[in-house]
């Protein structure tokens, strides 16, 4: 069997090095060329064990470039590309929409035009499940009318929708991913989970938006990587699939859980001003998928206390990360010092 090579952009992000990870665990005649900026959120330590492998390359460069795009695409002639960069804080988003628009559009608008140019089996756009907006009761299915909700999110909408139009338009075998909240090892720990887990760890207070009851629907990263690889090989071209995780948690719940897991009090929670804009729920319905034939392979309660515990073993891989500009903007964003 003739080796595939896997076109991954922002590889060194918290889903981007997970997926590379499952990659090289699944697969034992595949190359991986990963192409990541290294914005503050991008770490080359989440991928270190696999960085001297011979079937691995990474590229430092930025998706609106095309030169470097279509570099890649020269000397590399990638079977599939599997677009994770992204801007991908909200709250960053509300500051600072630029370079959203940016990354989330226009990068994607280059990795097509240049992967149309080349050709390729499969371009796997990651979307999100923000796109959608917020939903009172129900789910969302992949029919639903886009109707996002701060810029992070209209920036993925925009991207999504230009990825789906590069299918109707040129015929370019394009699918669209829509998933729920990650969670798992080597998240940035500007998100809710690390975020939490980490202050918690050092008994600083855990700024809790709102009145704490935003409810979210978390995905074992691990889940999500599979259910990428999944789609990959059985979706159907010019499709959209949402990818949930089954589990919706008011916020507080998984405050509560982290603290409750770590022995710290409850006393740490600190309820601050809310996030402008702030989706109330996200729900999906991931039955065309699952009628596909994926399914979650990891528990719950199993997953996030396995995630937590990740955390409390590996210090020296966050630490160092809460530090600098982190803790400007944690300063400017929560008006607090951290
Ligand atoms: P992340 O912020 O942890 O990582 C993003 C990566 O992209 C970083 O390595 C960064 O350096 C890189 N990057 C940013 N701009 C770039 C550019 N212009 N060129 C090249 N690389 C660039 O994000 P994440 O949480 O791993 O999310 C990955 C993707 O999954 C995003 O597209 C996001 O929208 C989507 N998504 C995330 C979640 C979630 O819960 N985290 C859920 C659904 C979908
Ligand atoms: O739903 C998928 C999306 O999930 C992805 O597309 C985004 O890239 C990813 O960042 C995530 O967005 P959220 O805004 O849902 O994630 P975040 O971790 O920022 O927040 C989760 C919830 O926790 C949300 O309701 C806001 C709340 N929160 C978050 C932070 C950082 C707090 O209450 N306090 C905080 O300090």
């Amino acid at each position: 069997m003739s080796v595939k090579t896997y076109f991954v952009t922002g590889g060194c992000g918290f889903i981007g090095s997970n997926y590379i990870h499952y990659l090289f665990e699944r697969y034992d005649n595949i190359r991986v060329v990963n192409l990541d900026k290294l914005t503050y959120a991008g770490n080359p330590a989440n991928l270190k064990d696999i960085e001297n492998c011979s079937d691995y390359v990474f590229v430092k460069g930025d998706v609106c470039d095309s030169k470097v795009v279509e570099e890649i695409f020269q000397k590399f002639r990638p079977d599939f590309l599997i677009n994770f960069a992204a801007e991908s804080h909200v709250d960053r988003s509300i500051g600072d929409p630029g370079s959203f628009i940016m990354t989330d559009m226009y990068g994607v608008y280059v990795l097509l035009e240049t992967s149309k140019k080349y050709g390729l089996e499969r371009f796997i756009q990651i979307s999100t499940d923000e796109v959608y907006g917020s939903i009172e009761e129900g789910s969302f299915t992949e029919g639903s009318s886009l109707k996002p909700g701060n810029p992070y999110a209209a920036s993925k909408a925009g991207g999504d929708r230009l990825a789906y139009s590069y299918f109707v338009t040129y015929k370019m075998p394009v699918i669209i991913t829509r998933a729920s909240n990650n969670f798992g090892p080597y998240q940035y720990p500007e998100k809710l989970i690390p975020l939490f887990v980490t202050n918690a760890l050092e008994d600083k207070y855990l700024p809790l938006y709102g009145d704490g009851k935003n409810v979210r629907d978390w995905l074992y990263v691990k889940d999500h990587c599979d259910a990428i690889e999944f789609i990959l090989e059985k979706g159907k071209e010019g499709e959209v699939y949402n990818i949930a995780g089954g589990n919706e948690r008011q916020n507080i719940e998984i405050t509560e859980f982290i603290l409750d897991y770590l022995g710290k009090p409850k006393n740490l929670i600190k309820y601050v001003e809310d996030r402008p804009g702030h989706d109330r729920r996200y729900s999906l319905d991931d039955s065309k998928l699952r009628n596909l034939g994926w399914s979650n392979k990891y528990d719950f309660e199993e997953a996030l206390r396995a995630t937590i515990q990740w955390y409390v073993d590996n210090r020296d891989w966050w630490r160092p990360l809460k530090s600098g500009e982190f803790l400007e903007f944690y300063k400017r964003h929560y008006k607090m010092e951290l």
